[in-house]
């Protein structure tokens, strides 16, 4: 059976005969040619974040302080990156986090799909978000037989809410994942300076313009009138979510619900309390709010929250390591954002299918080398705070 990490082999072996890769295997040079590759105003979105993005800049940086302690006379000539969540048993421990602005990302307008083929050429499962310039329907096609969840910003019209949940389940995805963290965007100096708000111009909101019931709402559809439409959109989206809506959740769905934007443990207790089938530790990768502290630092604490409940984190993840150190620290599964959609800027679904291989690759050989042939192994290693 072969390794992610064969990647560096075959990577070693078309150099013999002369044939480089298409795309960076590392963060520091993908994001460099996703610079050239963006549109200023796309880049300003896809890189910036809240106020002077120091969160942001320190949930990557935080990584840093965590080590690994490396093992010998382990054979790890076989490794299983392979996990189970959601009743599934999922090929590896990553998957791409929600990313509202995929469509807009590639050229042709069509991200959502290509993110999605991504994920159907790694098995590396997409959680698409709410925000798509293809409805989710098409995108979960797109995913092939790699499991996909589906991502919501719950809008204020409940009748709204429940359709796109109900499409959602139709459309097979296998989780919904609620994000806490966004009913109000955050202040983004990048795009407050060039007034730059996607959504106000009429992207990214194919799964509201496809919606029955939103199209019920509209006097015209959005077709004749997008600025009736996409004042519709801004009137209903992102209601204020508090902890009585749990109950609602669960009564209009089967689907394992998922909450995104837990960091506190008392929040990840409570939410295990109201039966959530997974916490999902993220800081919304500092979009949202500045100040705060690096995601991976709060991590430990929500796993020990959560329990037997498993938790999802993303925010910062760059490379392969930093998913070993992750999971070291009780991660369930590993979200990457912003490094696959470089990938998409740069090679739409190949670019960002590359970018996705070669974290896996980079983790599959970490554990090789420490001693960890299994994600147990690499729990049971555990992850210390080197300064
Ligand atoms: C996001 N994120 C996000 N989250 C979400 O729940 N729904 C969404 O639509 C979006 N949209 C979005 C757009 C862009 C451009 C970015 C970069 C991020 C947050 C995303 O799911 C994840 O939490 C962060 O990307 C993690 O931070 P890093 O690792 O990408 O820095």
């Amino acid at each position: 059976m072969g390794h992610y990490g064969d990647l560096q082999t075959q990577i070693y072996q078309d150099g013999l005969r002369g044939v480089l890769p298409d795309y960076p295997v590392d963060f520091a040079t993908l994001e460099k040619r996703a610079e050239n590759a963006l549109s200023p105003s796309m880049l300003n979105y896809v890189q910036g974040g809240c106020g002077d993005e120091h969160t942001q800049r320190s949930n990557a940086r935080a990584f840093h302080h965590w080590g690994m302690v490396p093992r010998m006379l382990v054979d790890c000539a076989s490794r299983d990156l392979s996990i189970d969540l959601f009743g599934m048993t999922l090929p590896s421990p990553i998957f791409m986090a929600p990313i509202g602005v995929n469509g807009e990302i590639t050229q042709d307008q069509r991200g959502d799909i290509a993110a999605a083929e991504a994920s159907a050429m790694t098995g590396v499962p997409f959680c698409a978000s709410t925000l798509s310039n293809s409805p989710l329907e098409d995108v979960a096609k797109a995913t092939g037989s790699t499991p996909a969840f589906f991502q919501l910003y719950t809008p204020k019209n409940a009748d709204l809410a429940e359709s796109l949940i109900r499409r959602a389940e139709a459309a097979g995805y296998k989780a919904l994942v609620i994000t806490l963290d966004t009913w109000v965007t955050g202040w983004r100096p990048r795009d407050l300076n060039t007034s730059n708000f996607p959504q106000l111009r009429g992207k990214v909101l194919e799964n509201y313009f496809s919606d029955p019931v939103f199209r019920s709402t509209l006097a015209r559809p959005p077709e004749d009138d997008m600025a009736a439409a996409v004042q519709a959109w801004a009137t209903t989206f992102g209601k204020v979510l508090t902890w009585d809506d749990m109950a609602w959740f669960k009564s209009i769905t089967r689907l394992p619900i998922v909450l995104k934007g837990i960091c506190h443990p008392d929040d990840a207790r409570r939410a295990v309390d109201l039966g959530v089938d997974a916490i999902y530790c993220s800081n919304h990768g500092g979009r949202q709010a500045n100040g705060g502290i690096a995601a991976i630092d709060m991590l430990a604490d929500v796993v020990k929250a959560a329990g037997d409940t498993p938790t999802l984190f993303d925010s910062g993840v760059r490379s392969g390591s930093d998913v070993i150190k992750a999971l070291a620290l009780g991660a369930k599964a590993v979200g990457i954002g912003r490094p696959y959609a470089y990938g998409l800027a740069i090679g739409g679904a190949k670019g960002a299918a590359h970018v996705l291989r070669s974290i896996l690759a980079e983790a599959d050989l970490l554990m090789a080398v420490n001693g960890y042939p299994s994600i147990d192994a690499v729990m049971a290693a555990g992850a210390q705070r080197a300064m």
